[in-house]
């Protein structure tokens, strides 16, 4: 079995945390100990005393995680930016080295960890590293998130070749807001020569703002490749 996921995408606000949270309730559902973690997020609400990340606690919500959200979502900035000029305009410095803990621990207390990244592969968390160096560094396999709109295509096989160039495991994509048997799964598959492991069409049940999840699990029970994602190999 392999020890995790990293959920990427081609784009920010492609479907990454509704997709990160029903592999991992899904899992749940079907007995494995799964933990969820949102390693660097920005755009975060002040609630109370505490800024929180939306994605965070979605994915707590969703996952039925009993994990602090310290630990799933160690690093939070308020401005709605990439993490390194979020970080500017605080005065914040990132540091990477709560994250490594922070997936230590939740390593210790799970079977299995599924990391939602930021925005795309190379989006920089700090000075020296970028999304796709986070996945390296856990050493997980990543399955990518595209939405179907006019451009997919080219966002999706420019996250392949990045992923590639960079020796990451690409265990196949889920193509998001897109029905099944339509023709972009099959040239996406043909040009990445990776697996489509599944299309979730639009639901006006979901929304990670209301943490609503619509029928998502029971849609990912019947839909979605999860055995693939879990065992171990490509
Ligand atoms: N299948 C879907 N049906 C309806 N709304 C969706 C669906 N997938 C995502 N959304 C909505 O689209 C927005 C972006 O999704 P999100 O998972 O937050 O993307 P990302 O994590 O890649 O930024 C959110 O408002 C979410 O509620
Ligand atoms: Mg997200």
């Amino acid at each position: 079995m392999e020890k995790g996921i990293f959920v990427t995408g081609s784009d920010t606000g492609v479907g990454k945390t509704v997709i990160a949270g029903a592999l991992a309730a899904t899992m749940k559902a079907q007995g494995l100990n799964v933990g969820v973690m949102k390693p660097v997020s920005t755009g975060a609400r002040k609630i109370g005393e505490k800024f929180v990340s939306e994605d965070a606690r979605y994915l707590k919500e969703i996952a039925g995680s009993v994990d602090e959200l310290d630990l799933i979502n160690p690093i939070r900035l308020e401005p709605p930016l990439a993490p390194t000029l979020a970080a500017r305009k605080t005065g914040i410095t990132i540091k990477l080295e709560k994250v490594w803990s922070a997936f230590k621990e939740l390593q210790s207390r799970h079977d299995f960890l599924v990391v939602e990244g930021i925005g795309g592969l190379m989006v920089p968390i700090d000075e020296d590293h970028f999304v796709a160096d986070m996945a390296s560094k856990m050493d997980l396999p990543i399955v990518i998130v595209c939405k179907y709109y006019l451009g997919a295509i080219n966002h999706t096989l420019l996250t392949v070749e990045c992923a590639k160039s960079r020796n990451l495991r690409i265990k196949g994509l889920i193509i998001n807001m897109l029905d099944k048997e339509n023709e972009v799964v099959t040239e996406i598959e043909k040009f990445s020569h990776f697996p489509v492991l599944g299309t979730i069409p639009p639901n006006k049940n979901i929304s990670v703002a209301n943490c609503t999840f619509g029928n998502i699990v029971e849609y990912f029970k019947q839909e979605i490749n999860i055995l693939r994602i879990i065992k171990k190999g490509i």
